[in-house]
Formats: C-alpha cells, sequence, structure tokens
C-alpha cells in the first residue's frame, strides 16, 4: 500500500499555540499508545516531530508491540519511530512475533520489554534515559497476569527495580508502563505505585480509558493509553475477519491491521522536578475517527 500524506492540523497547533506553560523546573512527557499497523506507524512518525514541538515535550515513549502487520516490531520499523523522536520505545505480549527483534533489542536498550519476563530473556525491561538539563529519567514496562500468559509478578518485579532508585533524587521522572488486560489489574498497580512514580500509564486493550487523574499520592494515571491505529475496526485489526470470530467460532480469515486513517493515542503528562511527581496528566488524541484531545493551553 502506498505511504498516504498525513495531516493533522498540527503544524498550525504548533505554531498558534504555545501549549502548556510551567513556570517551575518541569518534565514535560508525552506515552502514546500500541502503534498498529502500517497506518498507525505512519501517523506517528509523521506526527510526533510536531507533537513533540507543540507541546514541549523533553521525553515520548511509544509502545510498538503492534507496529508490524499488527504482530510484532521490526528492527526497520523501530528505527523508524526513534528517527521520529521516540525516546523509547516498549513492546508487550507480541515482543518476539516478529524474531528479527531479539538481536536488534540487545544492541538498542532504548527498546524495552517487560520486566517481569523469566530471568536470561533477552533485552531489559526498564532503561535510564538523559533528558534536557543532563536530567535522567526511568521508563520501565510491566505486564498483567490477570486473562495474560504467566509471568512473574509485576508488583514483586517493580519493587525490586525500584528500590534502585529514588524519585525526586537519583532520576527525576519515572513512568511506569502497565501492559495488562485488566483495568482492576492495572488500577491495582497504579495506586500500588503511587507516590514513587511519576506515571502509570496502561497499554494492551487498544481502547483510550477515560479515568486519567492525578491519584493522591502525586503519581499520574490512565488505565489505557488506547492504540494508535484505525478505529473503524476492532481493536486495530479488520473489523469482518474479526467480527466472524466471536459470531461463527469458527477459524476464519486471518487477522490484518485496519488500514483507514489512524487515530494517534496518547496521554501528557507534566512532572514536578523538586518531587518528580505529576502535577497534570491530559489525553492525546490527533487525527482519525476519534474525538480529538490536547492539553489546554
Ligand atoms: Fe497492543
Ligand atoms: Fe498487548
Amino acid at each position: 500500500m502506498p505511504a498516504r500524506p498525513y495531516d493533522t492540523g498540527l503544524d498550525a497547533v504548533a505554531t498558534k499555540r504555545g501549549i502548556v506553560s510551567c513556570k517551575d523546573p518541569c518534565m514535560r512527557i508525552l506515552f502514546i499508545g500500541d502503534v498498529v499497523g502500517r497506518c498507525g506507524r505512519e501517523a506517528v512518525a509523521a506526527s510526533l516531530p510536531k507533537l513533540r514541538e507543540a507541546l514541549r515535550i523533553e521525553l515520548s515513549v511509544v509502545n510498538a508491540e503492534n507496529a508490524s502487520h499488527g504482530f510484532g516490531l521490526a528492527p526497520d520499523m523501530a528505527a523508524a519511530l526513534f528517527a521520529a523522536g521516540a525516546d523509547v520505545i516498549t513492546l508487550g505480549n507480541h515482543a518476539w512475533d516478529r524474531k528479527e527483534i531479539i538481536p536488534y533489542i540487545a544492541e538498542n536498550p532504548r527498546l524495552i520489554r517487560a520486566l517481569n519476563f523469566p530471568p536470561g530473556t533477552p533485552g531489559a525491561g526498564s532503561v535510564v534515559v538523559e533528558v534536557a538539563g543532563g536530567r535522567r529519567a526511568l521508563v520501565l514496562q510491566a505486564m498483567g497476569r490477570l486473562f495474560m500468559d504467566p509471568l512473574d509478578c509485576p508488583f514483586r518485579a517493580t519493587a525490586d527495580l525500584l528500590s534502585k532508585y529514588r524519585l525526586g533524587g537519583t532520576v527525576a521522572a519515572i513512568l511506569a508502563e502497565i501492559h495488562a488486560e485488566a483495568s482492576s489489574e492495572k488500577m491495582a498497580y497504579g495506586h500500588f505505585l503511587d507516590g514513587q512514580a511519576s506515571a502509570v500509564i496502561g497499554t494492551h486493550t487498544h481502547c483510550p480509558s477515560a479515568d486519567a487523574q492525578v491519584l493522591p499520592g502525586g503519581t499520574a494515571f490512565q488505565s489505557d493509553a488506547g492504540m494508535s491505529g484505525d478505529y473503524d475496526s476492532v481493536i486495530g485489526m479488520v473489523k469482518d475477519a474479526a467480527t466472524m470470530r466471536f459470531w461463527r467460532k469458527m477459524p476464519g480469515e486471518r487477522l490484518a491491521p485496519a488500514e483507514g486513517e489512524a487515530t494517534i493515542c496518547g496521554v501528557f503528562i507534566e512532572t514536578d522536578d523538586a518531587t518528580g511527581l505529576a502535577k497534570t496528566i491530559a489525553p492525546v488524541r490527533v487525527g482519525g475517527r476519534l474525538a480529538a484531545a490536547m492539553p489546554a493551553g
């Protein structure tokens, strides 16, 4: 399929609005949910530089576990997302669907997989990246276990990792992604980390949730960022074949990603450098079928 131009009006946004002013030292973070298929990849590649400029983003994290035709991530696709401005790319339960990613992840520490895979799994479950001003940010991903393949405990694995860092001390920000099916497990994980992380953002269900909030202890939370793909679909896949699987309960056509115009779904977070905790969280939705959302100016 030929590449399509992707114009969401972000050029105008970037020039007309100095979106989000922050008087005190802070870090602006953009998390983008599961990139699905070619339309998702093209939309993110076209819009991420503009979103970074419009929102003055200092750290961007992109989940790309479904970038390769809905299943996995190929090395050239990861390189394209890094080139578009992703500081960190995360995976999920589809981490190894494209096996070429295994040697690539070993050589690219800014591509991470869930930290609660068994010991010896290629790659790492977290990375520390440097952002403007020499500040450091820890990005980690954990995978849930409810209605998912069994893995090591995501809570214990995260606690073990965080015991090595101090938010607002050794790292200015901590972004924890919880890749899980059940909202209950994600909310429990968010409260588990409340006060210890800047943000806990869920992925995997491919539908943006409307529960963005700063939890009482100061951690920004949204139980699912939503996917970056075509929403005229069943969670990003062509709707007819996906619907037939539920309706007929018979094997049918192989699932393929829907390739209409993508909606980029993400979350914007602003943290306080003094504490590393969140000041604001707001959904980001650009292009495609979903109602648009951008942080207030
Ligand atoms: Fe996904
Ligand atoms: Fe997933």
